[in-house]
């Protein structure tokens, strides 16, 4: 590739699975160092592996919980310590829901929201600590298209996200006001094809994997549902410095479903 991402160095949580992994080898590819952080701390360390075998040394790994406090505590400490302190945090990590206002439960409602709104909530806080000190920075949180636009079965995954696209402005505007020379963004994709959406897709009894996708792009303008790929390109464009003077904006990725 072409050295996009030369010196930068990135946590990306998540990193084990779908679009953190694809974030993680194209930034990887693009000459950043990238720390991969996941519950599935297996995962995580594969997909290091898989990286250091073609860019040796680019990639180390971290077991990370990203709704406790704790553990992000101790990831920016860990992170910190490997890389000689990072200026990329992506907030990738997150879980489905599907449930309507009547279906959802409290106890699930509450999971969802701490998964995937503290987490950004605690990525930002922390990390800021250390992003401060190696700017230029960028933050990238990991919304989606469902906290834009709403559905009447995904009542906490809809508040989750939109909660991260107003927090990442909030987050913006803070870094501009303390002349942090940070920026902070949200990416909004729609289906991508990735474990999460065909777990929802079970949820849905929506048929087969090939089934649930031509069902799902039939919504979709471009008629296809996403890759990984078409994600990490737009991450790969806010990390970098070409996205200098970009920050407070909500990047849709969605084969201009939101433009109907
Ligand atoms: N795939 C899509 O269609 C789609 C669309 C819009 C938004 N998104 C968002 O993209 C992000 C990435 O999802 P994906 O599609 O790659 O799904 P995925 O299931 O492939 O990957 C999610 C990763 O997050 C990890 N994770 C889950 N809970 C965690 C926790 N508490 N702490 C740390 N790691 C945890 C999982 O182990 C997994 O590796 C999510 O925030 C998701 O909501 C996905």
């Amino acid at each position: 590739m072409t050295g996009r991402l030369e010196g930068k160095r990135a946590v990306i949580t998540g990193g084990a699975s779908g679009l953190g992994a694809a974030m993680a080898q194209m930034f990887a590819a693009e000459g950043a160092q990238v720390a991969l952080t996941d519950l599935n701390l297996e995962g995580a360390q594969a997909m290091a592996a898989k990286i250091n075998a073609e860019f040796q040394g680019a990639a180390c790994a971290f077991a990370h919980n990203v709704a406790s406090e704790e553990s992000w505590i101790e990831v920016v400490k860990q992170a910190d310590e490997a890389m000689g302190g990072f200026n990329i945090l992506v907030n990738n990590a997150g879980i489905g829901s599907m449930g309507s206002v009547e279906d959802e439960s409290f106890k699930n409602w509450k999971k969802v929201m701490a998964v995937d709104a503290d987490s950004v909530f605690l990525g930002c806080k922390y990390a800021l600590g250390v992003m401060k000190h190696h700017g230029p920075g960028s933050i990238i949180n990991i919304s989606s298209i469902a906290g834009l636009y709403a559905a009447g079965n995904m009542s906490a995954y809809n508040a989750a996200k939109a909660a991260v696209w107003l927090l990442s402005k909030s987050v913006a505007l803070h870094c501009a006001s303390q002349n942090y020379d940070i920026r902070s963004n949200s990416i909004h994709p729609v289906f991508i094809k990735t474990p999460i959406l065909f777990d929802m897709g079970k949820v849905l009894d929506a048929g087969s994997d090939e089934e649930l996708m031509n069902k799902l792009s039939r919504g979709i303008p471009l008629r296809r549902i996403g890759e990984p790929d078409d994600i990490a390109y737009a991450a790969v464009y806010l990390a970098s410095d070409e996205s200098k003077f970009v920050t407070g904006i909500e990047l849709k990725i969605d084969g201009g479903m939101s433009a109907q």
